[in-house]
Formats: C-alpha cells, structure tokens, sequence
C-alpha cells in the first residue's frame, strides 16, 4: 500500500534540541549558535556582480551549465587541489550539492537490491538518498566491515562533517580499488576539501589516489562554505564522464537545473581563489579561539584535522555536554544526529562572527 514517503525517512532531529536552544537564548548577551554550518560572513562583491550581471537574461538556462561554467570548474579543480584529467563535459551543477546527494542513489537508478555505505557517522543526507531510493544501508568506515557483502555504491565524505576526520591517500586508494573489484561506485562528498586545516584533504579523483582513471569515481563539490554561497544554491558533480553523461541525461528530464543567474555567480567564484582564501583565514582564525577556549575548558577534540567542526566531547552523553554549553548560552549540535557511535560527542560549528567567537570563547573559560 502506497504510504507517505517522508515516514520511510528519520525524524528531523532538530525539535530534540529546541529545550538547549530556548536555555542557551536566556543568556544576558544573547545566544552563540553553533549548531549548525550556515556561513554568516557576505558573500563576495565578485561574486554579487557576476549574479546581478545577467540578472534581465530571460530564457532557460542549460541543465549541463554554461561552458564558461564548467571550464571554470575544471580550471578551479586543478588550481586549487591539483585534479587532472576532469573533461569539461563532465561537470555538471547542482541546485546545492544536498539536492544531489538525497537524488544520487535514485538517479543512479539504485533500489531495494542494492546496498549503500555510507560512513559510521555522517551527515544525514547520505542515507536520506539510500532510503528514498529503497536501497539498504550499512554504516561503515572501514572496508573489512563489509564483509563479503558488494555495495553498489559507497559514499566518502573527507574531510568529514561532522568529525573532521581526512582520509589520506593510501585509505582513498583502498576505496577504489575495492570499489572496482566490487563493482560499486563511489561518490565522495569533497564539501570541505578547500578547509584543511592540520593535514591536507586530497580528492578521489586526485592522481595519486585514482592514477588518472575517473571511471566508476563521482566528485561531489559544494560552494556554499569555501565561498559562503549556501543561499545560492551552488555546486557541482564531476568525475567519470559516462556517469556524469547519465546524471545530465536525468535531470535535464526532471528539470534539475541551476538558474543562469546562480551559474555566473559559480563561475566568477570559481574564477577567483582570493575570497577563496580570505574566508579560510576567517576560519582558521575561530578555529584557533574556540579550540583553545574548548581545550581550556577540559573537552577533548578528537579528528577535526579539516572542516568547518570541533568533534568535542567532555567524556560523558553528548546531550549532557549540549546542556552543560546551554546553560552558558552556547548551543551545539549532539553526535547521536550524525549516527549511534556518535553519543559521546558534540559537533561546534566554526560558522559564526568573530564577535559571537570571542563570546563562545570567554564563556567557556569564565569558570
Ligand atoms: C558533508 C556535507 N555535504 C554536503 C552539504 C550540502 O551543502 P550544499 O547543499 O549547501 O551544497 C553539507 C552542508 O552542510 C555538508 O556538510
């Protein structure tokens, strides 16, 4: 019997923080939420001009994207990470990379026979996209966990939200090669690859993990945090040109397309590493206060090499550790939202002003 689809999914976790949230908001000068990753610092003039620029263009925009788009995104790739060998043809955007994810297991025409891997604890959207195309689902890090078992497709997702935790080449490597011997496909969620931080972040598709062959390998690229564009809806699926040819081949169909305005906003941002890098130092500069405020106030920060997070845990239930920030009007996000191994931990998101930092940071400490 047909049912609601939105019962197969998990409950949005949110409404479990809302008593933390109404705690943290008594604070005499106001909340410091850190909940969630929503950039707060403007986007670019750049950026601005390039949107507002077409701004009277009338006509549909190409789903594939312009190719002044994806030769930016080909250029950025390299530049930027040192990923060779991307065709043009095989950049396709995404109306925000989460679209594409929760979309991927169906577009790639995964059902109940297949299975997902996703890791053990994960930004949520990756099993939203298994349970909406009816796929089964295994939390794995580690590839012996799998057993036997062929999956027909394992999302990466290095540096991790929430953890921070990077893969390093020789564990990319592995993936692929277990990958193809099983005949899955991989699809790494590169979202914070440009916010190393304490050791480098490389891409599957990076020579020295794939030796050059995209086959079987999707990228996947968001820059709502490296260029503070969450508003827009802005990223980009890149890697093997036959999938990438089939994704493009779907959602011209299902109308899956990036406003053209949305399109020269990309491609100047794509253009430019000098907001790029502004807003990294913005990053690494919060980093620094809240990790040491953090560390001073006795919380362990386990991984968080890389990403937008601190993986923090007082050694005791996640939720006690939310109460504990509450009640000194700092909220965070609990571990359980991101998977049951993740109860001992809260997740501090590094998105907010140097203001409300230096707020989180004197709070911490004033015990
Ligand atoms: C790991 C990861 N992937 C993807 C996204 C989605 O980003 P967007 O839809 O804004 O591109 C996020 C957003 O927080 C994320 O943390």
């Amino acid at each position: 019997m047909r049912g609601p689809v939105s019962s197969l999914l998990p409950d949005f976790p949110w409404d479990t923080i809302a008593s933390a949230k109404a705690r943290a908001a008594e604070h005499p000068d106001g909340i410091v939420d850190l909940s969630v990753g929503t950039p707060v610092d403007p986007v670019d003039p750049l950026i601005r001009e390039a949107l507002a620029s077409v701004a009277e263009v009338p006509g549909y925009p190409a789903t594939h994207g312009t190719p002044e788009l994806r030769e930016a995104a080909v250029a950025a790739l390299a530049r930027r990470y040192g990923i060779t060998g991307v065709e043009p043809a095989a950049v396709l955007p995404a109306i925000g990379t989460k679209e594409l994810i929760a979309g991927l297991p169906r577009l790639l025409g995964l059902g109940a026979a297949d299975l997902v891997v996703i890791p053990e604890v994960a930004y949520p959207t990756y099993e939203v996209g298994a349970l909406l195309a009816g796929a089964r689902i295994a939390r794995a890090d580690g590839l012996t966990q799998l057993g036997p078992q062929s999956p027909a497709l394992i999302f990466l997702n290095s540096p991790s939200n929430p953890t921070g935790r990077v893969l390093g080449v020789d564990h990319l490597r592995k993936v692929v090669a277990f990958a193809r011997e099983r005949g899955a496909i991989v699809a790494s969620d590169e979202c914070y690859l440009g916010l190393a931080w304490d050791e480098p972040a490389v891409s599957i598709l990076d020579p020295r993990v794939c030796d050059g062959d995209h086959t079987g390998l999707l990228a996947i690229h968001s820059l709502s945090k490296t260029s503070n564009l969450a508003g827009y809806r802005a990223g980009f699926v890149t890697g093997d040109p036959a999938l990438v040819r089939e994704l493009l081949a779907v959602r011209k169909h299902s109308g899956m397309i990036m406003p053209f305005p949305v399109q020269a906003a990309m491609t100047a941002a794509l253009r430019d590493d000098a907001h790029e890098a502004r807003q990294r130092d913005r990053y690494r500069a919060r980093r620094e206060v809240l990790r040491k405020a953090l560390q001073d106030a006795g919380f362990r920060i386990d991984n968080s090499q890389a990403g937008l997070y601190l993986w923090s845990t007082r050694g005791e239930n996640g939720r006690t550790t939310l109460d504990w920030l509450a009640a000194r009007g700092i909220l965070a996000a609990p571990g359980d939202f991101y998977g049951p191994t993740g109860t001992a931990h809260v997740r501090i998101a590094l998105t907010a002003t140097d203001e409300r930092i230096a707020a989180a940071a004197k709070r911490l400490t004033a015990d």
